[in-house]
This record gives C-alpha cells, structure tokens and sequence, in this order.
C-alpha cells in the first residue's frame, strides 16, 4: 500500500481508539487506566504490596467498590476483561448469599484447577458441589470429628511441637515458626482426612514427598492465573514449563491417595479394619448424588480437597496470630492470665501440672479472650486475602456498580477488615477486646456477618470454621504457656502475594522459656 492511503488510515484507527478509550475511561473508576495496558502498570508497581494498594484504592472510593480492567482492548474491557473489586459487606452479602446463584467460581478458576482438584468441593459449583456440601456439612458438625481433631492436635504438640521448642530453647538459635506450623497442620489434617499423620513436623524436618508434591502442584495451578487462559493450555498440550511440573506432581499426589484408598479398600473387605474416625471412611460409607458408593477417583478428589482447605490456612494464621503477640505484650499477657485462670480451676494451683499435658476440649473451649484475639488476627490478615466469583447475568450491586454477565467480582477480605468506616478508626490497631462482650466473658461476633468474611459467607461458608479456632487455640495456648517468643534480630516479616497470605521469609523467632505464676 502506498504512505497516502497507509498514513489517513492509521489516524483514523488511532484517532477512534483515542475517543473510545476516553469514553471508557469515564466509565471505570479506581486505579489509573492506560491505553491497551488498562491498569496494569499499578498494579505491576505495586505488586509486593497488592492487598495494601487494593485496600488504597478502595478507601479513594465512595462505596467502597471499584471497577478497572487489566487490559484496555476494545470489546474486551467492558466484558471479560472488566474486573470489579469491593469489600463492601451489602455487596458481599449481595454476592455470596442473596444472588448466590448469579455468583460461582466460574470456569477460568476450575478449569485452572481442574487437574489438581477435579470436581471436589472446592473447585465445583451447582449441582455437583451442592451433593457434596451436603455430605461434607453433615460429617461437619458432628463431635466425634472435633474429637477426632483434638486428638491428632494433642498428639503432635505433646510428642513432637513441645520437643522441637524445647530444643530451641535450649541451643538458643533461631526457628522458622511459619514452617514448623505448616508442618503441623498438614500433619493433623493428613490424620483427619485420611488417618494417617506423615509426621513432617520432627526434630530433622525431614523432606515428604507427598506434601512438597502437593505444594508444587498448588503452585504451579497458580501459575496458570498469571496470563491469559490460552497460555497455560498451549503450555499443557506442548508439555513445557511449570505444566510439566504439575503433571508430574499431580501424578504423585494421586498415587500416594490410591495407594491409601486401596489399603483401606482391603482392610474393610478383609474385616480387618481396626475403628478408622477419619473423612474417608465417613465418605466411603456415603451414597453420591445419584445413589451409587464414590468411586476411589471421586474418594480421592475428596481426600485432596479437605487436604488443600484446611492444610495452610489455619497455620498462616497462627504465624500472624504470634507475629502481633509479639508486638502486643499488653495482649499476651492477657491471653496467658486467662489460660492461668482456666487451668488453676481445672488442674490446681501448682503450675508444673498445667504443661504436663496438652489442653483438653473442654479447657480449650473456656478461652474466649483467645478466641477474640484469632478472630481480630484474621480480621487483620486472612489467611485467604481475595477471593474471585465469575458474573452470569448482568446485574446491579446493591451500591449501584453494575457488573455486567461474563466479568469477574474480586472481593478483598483483607480491605473489610481495614475500612474505617466498617471497624472504626482504630480498625488497624490489635485489639481483641472488640470482640468480647463489655465484661469480656462472652465471645460476640459482629451483627453484621459480612463485615468479617475470613471464613467466607453464605451458603459456601468454610466448612471447617470450628475445627479450625479448635486447633489453633490448642497450639496457642502449648505455645504461650510454655514459652516467651521474639523476632530474631534482622528478620523482616512481608506478606507473599499468593492466593494464600503466607510471610514470604517466614517467622523467624527466638524460643525462650516462660515463667507461670498463679
Ligand atoms: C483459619 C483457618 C481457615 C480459614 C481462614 C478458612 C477460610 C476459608 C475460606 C475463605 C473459604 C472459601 C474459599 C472459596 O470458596 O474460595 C473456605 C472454604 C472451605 N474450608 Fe476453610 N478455612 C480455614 C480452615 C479450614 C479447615 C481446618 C478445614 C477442614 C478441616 C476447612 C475446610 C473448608 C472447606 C471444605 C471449604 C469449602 C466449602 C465450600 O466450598 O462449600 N477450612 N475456608
Ligand atoms: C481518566 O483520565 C483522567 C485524566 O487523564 C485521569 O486523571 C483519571 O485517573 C482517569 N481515570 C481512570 C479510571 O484511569
Ligand atoms: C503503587 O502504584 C501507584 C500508582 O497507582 C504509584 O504511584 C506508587 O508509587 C506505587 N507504590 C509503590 C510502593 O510502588
Ligand atoms: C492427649 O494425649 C494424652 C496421651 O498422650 C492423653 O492422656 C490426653 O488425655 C490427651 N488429651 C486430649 C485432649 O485428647
């Protein structure tokens, strides 16, 4: 072509793309947009502090909601490439409860999950999830699972938490608290979910090839978030990059869950099974959805995801929980008198009775005041930061934002809990108290449930909620009963930007010993 008819033609292009992006950018509000980038550049500065510059950008705003796109493209941005980002709790109850149905996971999310979790609880929606909720809830709220639960706890702190600790104490060098946390829970919830604790948390912190398995494979299915969906599926039907990783990952995760299905396939056949109180075996006695056993697959897919929900979660959150103890001695102190009370009631005054032996349901159950300061920790750190829903039908937030069918909603969890308008203007300070009752006996949660979505919200609320304070009040309290912890000189805690609110370096404390007194 020649320049006369190249040069009119691409400033009639641009010209209209510069009148189209002018129109949008009137219709989008938050972060700055760019042409063709969309708001990308921000995002991309800000990106070893992202919940922070959401929760920024949210306080800019009126309703705490705003609309951007990642990619300013025509056709694109108002659509698919339109992300609506809120922590508005009208909008989130809104979103998660009353138009619960307009509001799934969506198909970019399970399919980027699928090869991990298959159609487990975590990664489904309609009908599939809803057989599954049901029998999950059930098994849920019994005591035998809390009980179940208490046991596994007890037993790795008394034979192997306390030790470890004790070590520490002793040789005065510092430990990564994070990792040791994050071995206990995946120990307990390996015993939960299928009855067996591997034992990753041991003096030698040894290397399991199941559970560095599962990481890799989590981490490479994040991954497949960081482009555009085409990306990873050329990756995975080329078989290149982190797709290798995951395929190969996922195939030793699945093979350690068969072998233990199969076992306890047999042993039941056999009529050797000795009394197995885990979800397995709760599982394997169900009907699916249309009347028939779970297969070993759909076992296996069930197993994985009990494992992925409740195996990180609780432990980032006691990491924090003991990263703001450190900094809070008003509040530690507070936390130790009100175990000291329970258990001088309980085990008498002399105090070498009270770390004989880990905490009983019933002890833990009387510590309110520990029970508000976890609350107020994942009020300050969630261990689940964001979370994404995909829009059907259009629709209209109850703050007015419309988000059209085909977009996707970010909710921040970690901007509810550091609004002012939500928790007050000391919303970004530590304080338990402001989840007790004015005498401070009585735990109360907020009125308002969706002003603290750290477990979720309406029908799809976390399963495992009480399992989970019982556990990490459990831990809690071996730990502060027991010893004094600080930071180790020079150790900065930061948050790593992952769909899980991990402290990127870890916690590294110093173990020192605590002195109890009646
Ligand atoms: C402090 C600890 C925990 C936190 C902060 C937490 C938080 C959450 C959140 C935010 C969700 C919603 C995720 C989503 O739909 O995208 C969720 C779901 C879930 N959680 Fe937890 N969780 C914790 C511990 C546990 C534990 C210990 C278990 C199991 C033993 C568990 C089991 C589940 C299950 C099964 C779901 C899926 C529910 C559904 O989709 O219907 N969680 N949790
Ligand atoms: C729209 O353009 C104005 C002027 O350039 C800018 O100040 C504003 O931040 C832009 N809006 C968005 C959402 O980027
Ligand atoms: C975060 O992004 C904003 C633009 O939205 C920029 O002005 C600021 O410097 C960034 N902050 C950091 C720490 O990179
Ligand atoms: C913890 O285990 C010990 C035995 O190791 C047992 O005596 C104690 O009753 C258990 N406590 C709980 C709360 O299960």
């Amino acid at each position: 072509m020649e320049m006369l008819t190249v040069v009119p033609l691409a400033m009639v292009v641009l010209s209209s793309y510069f009148l189209w992006f002018i129109s949008l950018n009137r219709t989008l509000s938050g972060p700055r947009v760019w042409p063709l980038v969309g708001s990308l550049p921000g995002l991309v500065r800000n990106a070893t502090r992202m919940h922070d510059w959401i929760a920024e950008n949210l306080r800019k705003t009126s309703c705490a909601t705003y609309q951007t796109c990642i990619c300013a493209v025509p056709f694109l941005a108002r659509k698919q490439g339109l992300v609506t980002v809120t922590c508005n709790p009208k909008n989130l109850e809104h979103i998660l409860k009353l138009r619960f149905d307009n509001y799934p996971k969506g198909p970019t999310w399970q399919s980027a999950f699928h090869d991990l979790l298959g159609e487990g609880i975590f990664n489904s929606d309609g009908e599939t999830w809803l057989v599954q909720r049901k029998t999950a809830a059930l098994e849920f709220t019994t005591r035998t699972l809390r009980q179940a639960m208490a046991r596994w706890v007890n037993r790795s702190i008394k034979n192997r938490l306390w030790r470890i600790l004790e070590s520490a104490q002793c040789t005065k060098s510092a430990v990564d608290f994070q990792d040791l946390l994050l071995r206990l829970t995946f120990d307990n919830i390996c015993g939960l979910a299928f009855g067996k604790d591997p034992e990753t948390l041991s003096p030698d912190l040894p290397e399991n090839r199941f559970c560095s398995a599962f990481d890799r494979a989590t981490e490479a299915a994040l991954q497949r978030f960081l482009f555009p969906e085409f990306i990873w599926k050329l990756k995975k039907s080329l078989g290149i990059g982190t797709e290798v990783t995951l395929k190969k990952s996922v195939k030793i995760v699945e093979s350690h869950l068969s072998e233990i299905i199969a076992a306890r396939k047999e042993a039941i056949a056999s009529g050797t099974e000795d009394v197995h109180d885990d979800l397995l075996s709760r599982f394997m006695k169900k009907k699916d959805g249309y009347g028939n056993a779970y297969s070993s697959s759909a076992l296996k897919h069930i197993a994985l995801n009990f494992v992925l929900a409740g195996r990180d979660t609780s432990s980032v959150a006691l990491s924090w929980f003991f990263f703001l103890v450190v900094h809070n001695p008003r509040v530690e102190e507070k936390i130790v008198e009100e175990i000291s009370t329970v258990l001088a009631d309980t085990r008498g005054k002399d105090t070498a009775k009270w770390t004989e032996e880990p905490l009983t349901f019933d002890e833990v159950d009387r510590l309110v005041y520990l029970k508000a300061a976890l609350s107020e920790t994942l009020r300050l750190y969630p261990s689940v930061p964001q979370d994404f829903k995909h829009v059907l039908n259009d629709d209209v937030l109850p703050d007015g934002t419309v988000v059209p069918a085909g977009s996707s909603v970010t909710y921040s969890i970690y901007s509810v809990g550091r609004m002012e308008w939500i928790w007050g203007e000391d919303c970004l300070e530590f304080r338990p108290e402001r989840w007790l009752s004015p005498d401070g006996r009585k735990y109360l949660p907020p009125q308002d449930p969706f002003k603290f979505v750290s477990f979720n919200g309406g029908p799809r609320i976390c399963l495992g909620k009480e399992l989970a304070y019982l556990q990490m009040k459990s831990i809690a309290a071996a730990v502060l009963l027991r010893h004094r912890l600080s930071l180790a000189p020079g150790h900065k805690v930061v948050q790593k930007m992952s769909l899980t609110l991990f402290m990127k370096h870890g916690l590294r404390v110093l173990v020192r010993p605590r002195e109890l007194s009646c």
